[in-house]
């Protein structure tokens, strides 16, 4: 098979979710894919190597393994992240590390691990998830969204500095979307406690934003969306999948911040 014909990707986060979408529709686009997480990933055709973005070890090594087997590693899909609900006031310094240990310091690790290999190949696309909330941050979630909001520029500036080697990148901004993300989220624990002075209203705007999660857009469109900068010889720096969360994008723009944010206030 010829190296333009065959097309590997390295994905994490490939157990559940939009992680899990993507594998199955890389692999019915005829990608070679290979995905880590902690759990397994239930696509059979996919190559699951078990391990977690945080240990730099398991890293290096789902690449070697990429390098050793296929020869070429054509993209990168950082799916891998999870959530931390609670207010501010009420968040250990241990519970915000866990918001930006997987979700920002565990992508990182897997962009830098692969980038000396798309240098040395001449090429490469990296995909990025980051969210709606790095634009339009939300309460409760203040830490995630500062943690999709450093996605979203690392992903801008990143270009800038390996455009010389053909290596691209792309951040995709995901809204509401069902998946195991929900179940997933963890609560910081003073958050929880009848003496918090935010417990009450946390919950009731958490609670708010799980349902339209449960009730948000299917995996496969995030999936769709990824796919298709994958299949661009230049990608788009940032995708909003969803007419009506590009809209709503769109809006945020041209709309003052003081307005935006007292609209966001009133709704969570
Ligand atoms: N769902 C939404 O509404 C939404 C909206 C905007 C953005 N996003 C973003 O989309 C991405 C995917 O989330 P999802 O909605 O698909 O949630 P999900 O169903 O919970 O999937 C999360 C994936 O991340 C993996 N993961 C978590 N910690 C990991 C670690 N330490 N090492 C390796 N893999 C790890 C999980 O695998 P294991 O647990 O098996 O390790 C799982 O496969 C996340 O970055 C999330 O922030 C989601």
């Amino acid at each position: 098979m010829s190296k333009q014909a065959k097309r590997v990707a390295l994905l994490t986060g490939g157990s559940s979710g939009i992680g899990l979408s993507t594998v199955r529709m890389l692999i019915g686009r005829n990608w070679t894919v290979y995905t880590m997480s902690r759990r397994p990933c239930p696509v059979a055709e996919a190559r699951f190597v078990q391990g977690d973005v945080n240990d730099e070890t398991s890293v290096r090594l789902v690449i070697q393994t990429v390098i050793a087997e296929q020869g070429q590693l054509d993209a990168l899909i950082c799916c891998a992240g999870n959530g931390l609900a609670g207010a501010v006031e009420d968040c250990t310094s241990d519970e915000v590390a866990y918001q930006f240990q997987t979700t920002w310091f565990g992508l990182d690790k897997t962009i830098r691990a692969c980038l000396p290999t798309m240098r040395k190949q001449g090429g490469g696309t990296i995909i990025t998830i980051s969210s709606v909330a790095a634009v339009v941050p939300i309460p409760f979630q203040t830490y995630y969204s500062a943690a999709k909001a450093a996605i979203l520029h690392y992903t801008k500036a990143l270009p800038l500095e390996v455009r010389a080697w053909n290596i691209r990148c792309s951040c995709i901004l995901p809204g509401d979307t069902k998946t195991g993300f929900t179940a997933a989220r963890r609560y910081a624990v003073a958050s929880q406690s009848d003496e918090s002075a935010y417990g009450v209203k946390m919950k009731d705007s958490v609670g708010r934003m799980e349902r339209d999660e449960q009730n948000g857009m299917s995996p496969d469109k995030i999936a769709r969306a990824i796919c298709r900068q994958l299949d661009k010889r230049h990608p788009a720096i940032s995708v909003v999948p969803g007419w009506n969360y590009k809209l709503f994008a769109l809006l945020v723009r041209i709309l003052p911040n003081r307005f935006v944010l007292r609209v966001v206030g009133m709704l969570y």
